[in-house]
């Protein structure tokens, strides 16, 4: 027997849209269904791929005993309501390309879709993921005005997760067992910080001596590129959709986890203007706060040098695309 009510409750799952259907953008559909976080849309500039994505997904769900909708779309009208967006559209690095080879074209892309996107979803938080990251955050915010809570890059998650993996390797111990730390920009400039990385609350100063961290570090200032070069199409996908589906996870859930995220800065860190990672408190309002680590003169000048860095590449973006401030 079945009974049918005569006034339905609605339901809302949260919903989350991913711009950018490719390797990031699909894999981190997939980690957001299976953790069954939310309904997930799916949109692409290319027809009928994001919709044979969703179906796939969608054909996935009894076996991995996931409940989520999944859509995919070309459309925005399709995105509304959306309380995450992630922007991963662009095209990614080929072997031997520098993150700010990707600028020109992914600019216009990521101003395209966070305009579109926000305007469907006015109360969504931002996330971008696209290259060259910190500046392309910037481009996303200035085109959106968005609230600095509510916008960010992921990045330094995964810069993190890798020097995590590094250390890890290193010592034989579990992944688990250790917090690595990375502020900065996603780039060769990073600023990985051995001071406050930690196995099980032992600093790893106490565990490697100092060429193997200098080993370890230099590793992870070039883990997209290793992984470019081995790949030779494309570069990694898997450890960026878990990263920024932790990310995405704290603020659905409201966790209020603390993760290393470029934010929009206002005097931390002596910064102005600019996004960097520095670690955040994400909830579901976003970024609820940012944390001031004390750092030493070497650490903030690594930090202020990426600053420098990510403002020049801004300029040179705003320039090509003849936005304000150039
Ligand atoms: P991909 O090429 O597999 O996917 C990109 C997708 O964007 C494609 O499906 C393409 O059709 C779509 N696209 C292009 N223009 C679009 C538009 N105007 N509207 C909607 N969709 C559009 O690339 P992949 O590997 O997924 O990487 C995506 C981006 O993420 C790249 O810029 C890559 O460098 C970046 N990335 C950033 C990381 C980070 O730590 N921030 C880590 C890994 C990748
Ligand atoms: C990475 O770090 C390419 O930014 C991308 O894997």
């Amino acid at each position: 027997m079945t009974y049918s009510l005569s006034s339905p409750i609605l339901c809302h799952s949260p919903r989350i849209t991913i711009i950018g259907a490719g390797r990031v953008g699909s894999t981190l559909a997939q980690r957001i269904a299976e953790k069954n976080l939310a309904d997930v849309v799916l949109l692409d500039i290319v027809e009928g791929m994001p919709q044979g994505l969703a179906l796939d997904l969608m054909e996935a769900r009894g076996i991995e005993l996931y409940n989520r909708l999944i859509i995919g779309t070309n459309n925005y009208a399709d995105t509304s309501g959306s309380n995450v967006v992630v922007i991963t559209a662009g095209i990614p690095r080929k072997p031997g390309m520098s993150r700010d080879d990707l600028l020109l074209t992914n600019a216009k892309i990521v101003v395209d879709a966070a305009k579109n996107a926000i305007a469907h979803s006015p109360d969504a938080v931002l996330i971008v993921v696209t290259n060259p990251l910190d500046v392309m955050t910037y481009l996303a915010w200035q085109a959106t005005d968005l609230p600095r809570g509510r916008i960010m890059g992921m990045a330094a998650v995964l810069d993190s997760a890798r020097f995590q993996t590094f250390i890890a390797m290193e010592l034989g111990i579990s992944p688990a067992d250790i917090n690595a730390m990375v502020l900065g920009t996603h780039g060769d400039l990073m600023v990985p910080l051995p001071r406050y990385s930690t196995v099980n609350g032992i600093p790893i100063t106490e565990l490697l001596d100092a060429s193997t961290i200098e080993r370890l570090v230099q590793r992870t200032r070039n883990g997209g590129s290793e992984i470019v070069e081995l790949m030779k199409t494309g570069g990694a996908f898997f450890a960026p959709a878990s990263a920024t589906c932790k990310m995405v996870e704290s603020i659905i859930l409201n966790e209020s986890r603390l993760l290393p995220v470029a934010a929009y800065l206002q005097g931390e860190y002596g910064l102005e203007d600019v996004f960097v990672g520095v670690p955040c408190r994400l909830g579901c309002g976003g970024i609820e706060s940012i944390l001031e680590l004390r750092l030493s003169d070497e650490e903030t000048n690594a930090l202020h040098a990426c600053a420098e860095a990510v403002r020049k590449s801004i300029d040179k973006a705003q320039e090509i695309l003849l936005l304000p401030g150039s």
